[in-house]
């Protein structure tokens, strides 16, 4: 079994040796952006330094350009684990890819046609579908999860779903409370009612092995930036349907294959990263046959790591923080922990732990429905998040400052 090499893998952080005030960072943040490796850096420079030309060029700088882009799409391939014939496209982020998916799809639809959401996931896999429903006058059912487990209630989603169903938008991991979602019984409950399901992977990205594949998911999207890259997104789907599909696009650009999701000139130089970025994880199981398996062998070693700071964490909280997530079955959760501490705001205590060098997220962090459901709608609650380079020191300092604060 690979176990990770916290120290090797911090060395390769230039961020992580940020300081506050004289004291080392302890960045739990990474939630809403992870920090990127010298890889990531060294390849997005290297790109800009040695001259980036834009396609279609008749010369070595343009193909080079060509070529960056097609080894970024192969690179995401295999961090989801894409079936040989999906396409792989990228944009700014993933909420503008979400946006143009769910605006090309809703054009098949008709008034009377349905939609899926839940309340587990951020607002970037709700808001798309509701104005696309309210666009072509369909309905949208909800899916509630569960307050006191803190599971996505899969009866529920069966029960929504039905004849008319179009689409299941789904989160494969909450940003806000971690809750992991099964995906494959998601993909199985949408496809018996002839759905098609469409899979935010933007926060279980940097912490379990998607498997587009196994899962049978249709779409799935993603954002470098939390997986250890630059401000980029991605995302794959069925090419049989991507190429059906009428996508808002300018008239001169491809008209079939992934080019034809990718609005106007994407960042080459994000693209070299996004392949650095995939390839640090697959490095940190350098001993497997191909990146595939690497990876598969590096999140097995990362969620371990991750068990083991959950444990740590939640033991040594004080009596006065309550956590909202899972805390029976860590291995049902990302390592991301939305919590409050009595008699204090979210803000706050996000400051206080700020002004000690401890980077923490506060508020809704766009999951406006998770915080609606645990009715922490006002200001919301405290996200702690876990990556590979979290270490148990910085685990114990954030309890310190948790318990001088409690
Ligand atoms: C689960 C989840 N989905 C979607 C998004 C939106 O991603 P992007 O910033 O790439 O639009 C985020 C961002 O925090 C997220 O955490």
């Amino acid at each position: 079994m690979t176990a990770l090499n916290t120290a090797a893998i911090r060395a390769q952080f230039p961020a992580l040796r940020r300081e506050e005030n004289g004291t080392a960072v302890a960045w739990f943040d990474g939630p809403g952006g992870s920090q990127v490796p010298h890889s990531v850096i060294d390849a997005i420079s290297g790109f800009l330094a040695h001259g980036g030309s834009n396609h279609g060029g008749a010369f070595a700088a343009s193909r080079d350009s060509e070529e960056a882009h097609e080894t970024a799409r192969g690179a995401v391939a295999d961090l989801f684990g894409a079936r040989p014939d999906d396409y792989v496209a990228f944009g700014m982020n993933m909420t503008s890819l979400s946006f143009a998916l769910s605006r090309a799809l809703a054009a098949t639809w008709g008034p009377g046609d349905e939609v899926v959401v839940t309340r587990l996931d951020h607002d970037a896999n709700i808001a798309p579908w509701l104005r696309a429903a309210s666009d072509r006058g369909a309905t949208v059912k909800w899916v509630p999860f569960d307050t006191i487990s803190y599971r996505l209630d899969l009866e529920a989603l069966a029960d929504a779903v039905g004849p008319r169903t179009k689409v299941v938008a789904i989160t494969h991991a909450s940003n806000a409370i971690g809750t992991i979602v099964d995906i494959a019984e998601a993909a199985r409950i949408a496809h018996s009612a002839g759905a098609l399901i469409v899979v935010d992977a933007v926060h279980y990205a940097p912490h379990g092995l998607i498997d587009m594949a196994a899962t049978e998911c249709d779409f799935l999207m993603a954002s470098a930036y939390k997986f250890f890259g630059p401000h980029i997104g991605a995302f794959a789907g069925r090419s049989s349907l991507l190429e059906e599909l009428d996508a808002y696009k300018v008239r001169p650009s491809p008209a079939s294959g992934p080019g034809k999701w990718e609005t106007g000139t994407q960042s080459f130089e994000a693209l070299t990263g996004v392949t650095a970025a995939v390839d640090h994880i697959a490095g940190l199981a350098p001993g497997e046959p191909t990146r595939r398996d690497q990876i598969a062998v590096a999140f097995a070693a990362i969620q371990d790591h991750a068990l083991a700071l959950g444990e740590r964490f939640l033991a040594g909280l004080p009596g006065t923080a309550t956590v909202f997530g899972i805390t029976d079955d860590l291995t049902a959760r990302t390592p991301t922990y939305a919590i409050e501490l009595e008699g204090m705001s979210a803000r706050r205590l996000a400051t206080e732990l700020g002004d000690r060098g401890i980077y923490v997220t506060d508020g809704n962090y766009y999951a406006v429905e998770v915080m609606r459901s645990l009715r922490r709608d006002d200001g919301g609650l405290v996200r702690i998040g876990f990556l590979h380079y979290t270490t148990e020191d910085e685990v114990d300092r954030l309890l310190n400052a948790l318990h001088d604060l409690a």
